[in-house]
């Protein structure tokens, strides 16, 4: 086995360069009370983000090299410092970041985070790319455990009929921002509020999602539209949960919402691209988001417009033939029987264990899983027939 002295210097410096961690918070500055530990913040929302003064939160342009992908949630923090402004951030940043600037709810925090690493990220060394694979920075020499693909990746929390994105197929890049996508989806919201004051409100998105849908089955001959994408719709609620302003009567303004999805209108009146950030005097949340708001927001949109799950064959549909059943629905695969909060925490966490067997190397990824979000999740009283709740369980499951 070659020793560590025979690897490329190229790949331990990108190691050395390029991580350069979350700015730490601060007793002056303490946003929702979160710490970069992997706990619970106050929950305590209607901050200012980033606080005035806090310059380490200051939104900075992308250095040289930086990852950046298809979430203007991600982005906007790492654009922050909330997490590594280079892209590579950690368990630990994600979990403080969606709490202390988007007051997400601590479980809630955590099932986003998982449901993240399970599909993109290293279970060893703890990181994330939120743009396309690094894993050669995300892994360690002498530790690799897998190629973890990044927020970015095609195929596993990245999937077809996005808002802003293109889908994959159409020109292998389905992460960057495009301002034709963005301008349709500013059509909609002012057919469905006004033209002087277009809301990007649940009418919008659930109008705008559906008419994405119809485009990309006529233009996209190898959609790929399997329940899975579902996840797609829960990225639309954050435009109505996650970015208004709760100091602006939580409105979903344009302002707002271009100004999070790095969205300028140019001279000609097309739509460019810049760095994404919260508006002037954005104020979080005053409540924290829950799964409820995302998982209810996800069976609302659905049901507004009911989608045939599917794939098109070189541009022949084919039909999975499923019925979507509600989150809220408790006959709901991988749900415990128990009704509410619960039920919808235990079936993220359901969904996250099962993801995690699918990963490169599912022993590390399911250890990962039970040791951050096991104790979390305990008092939910989850049961997953079928589903190990241990190491020892898995090897002999
Ligand atoms: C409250 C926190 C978050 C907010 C506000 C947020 C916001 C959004 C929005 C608005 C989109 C849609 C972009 C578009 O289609 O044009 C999106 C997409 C996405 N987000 Fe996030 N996000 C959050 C958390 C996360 C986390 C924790 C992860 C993973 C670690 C993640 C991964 C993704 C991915 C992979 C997509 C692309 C989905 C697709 O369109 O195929 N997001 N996010």
């Amino acid at each position: 086995m070659a020793g560590l002295g025979s690897l490329p210097t190229a790949r331990r410096g990108q190691n050395a360069v390029l991580r350069r961690a979350a700015a730490p918070y601060s007793d002056q500055y303490p946003y929702t009370g979160a710490k970069l530990d992997g706990k619970a913040g106050t929950g305590k929302g209607g901050v200012q983000v980033p606080a005035p003064g806090d310059t380490k939160h200051y939104y900075q342009d992308p250095p040289p090299g930086a990852y950046r992908g298809p979430c203007p949630g991600l982005n906007t923090l790492a654009n922050h410092g909330f997490l590594s402004r280079d892209g590579i951030t950690t368990y630990t940043e994600m979990v403080a970041g969606l709490q202390n600037v988007y007051n997400v709810d601590f479980a809630t925090a955590v099932a986003l985070t998982m449901l993240g690493f399970v599909f993109d990220g290293d279970p060893i060394s703890e990181m994330i790319s939120i743009g396309g694979d690094a894993t050669l920075i995300t892994g360690q020499d002498g530790n690799f455990t897998g190629e973890y693909g990044g927020v970015s990746k095609h195929g596993t929390f990245e999937l077809d009929v996005s808002l802003t994105r293109n889908d994959f197929y159409l020109t292998g890049d389905s992460h960057s921002f495009n301002g034709t996508l963005f301008a349709m989806m500013l059509e909609t919201a002012k057919n469905t509020s006004s033209a002087s004051n277009p809301l990007f409100d649940f009418n919008a998105m659930a109008l705008y999602r559906s008419q994405q849908y119809d485009r990309a089955r006529v233009e996209n001959p190898w959609l790929y539209f399997p329940e899975l994408a579902l996840h797609n719709y829960g990225a639309a609620t954050f435009l109505y949960e996650a970015f208004p302003s709760s100091a602006k009567n939580n409105t979903p303004d344009l302002e707002t919402i271009s100004s999070f999805f790095g969205a300028v209108q140019l001279e000609d009146g097309t739509w460019g691209h810049v760095g994404e950030r919260p508006p002037p005097n954005w104020h979080n949340r005053v409540v924290p988001m829950t799964l409820a708001d995302v998982t209810g927001g996800i069976d609302a949109l659905y049901a507004a417009y009911p989608k045939d799950f599917g794939a098109n064959l070189g541009g022949e549909w084919f039909s999975l033939n499923q019925t979507y059943t509600p989150s809220t629905n408790p006959s709901r695969k991988r749900q415990a029987p128990s009704a509410g909060d619960d039920s919808l925490v235990c079936g993220a966490y359901g969904e996250i264990l099962e993801t995690a067997l699918a990963a490169p190397q599912p022993y590390a990824m399911y250890g990962f899983v039970l040791e951050k979000a096991g104790p979390v999740f305990a008092p939910y009283n989850c049961s997953f027939p079928g589903l190990p709740t241990s190491i020892a369980g898995l090897a002999n499951s």
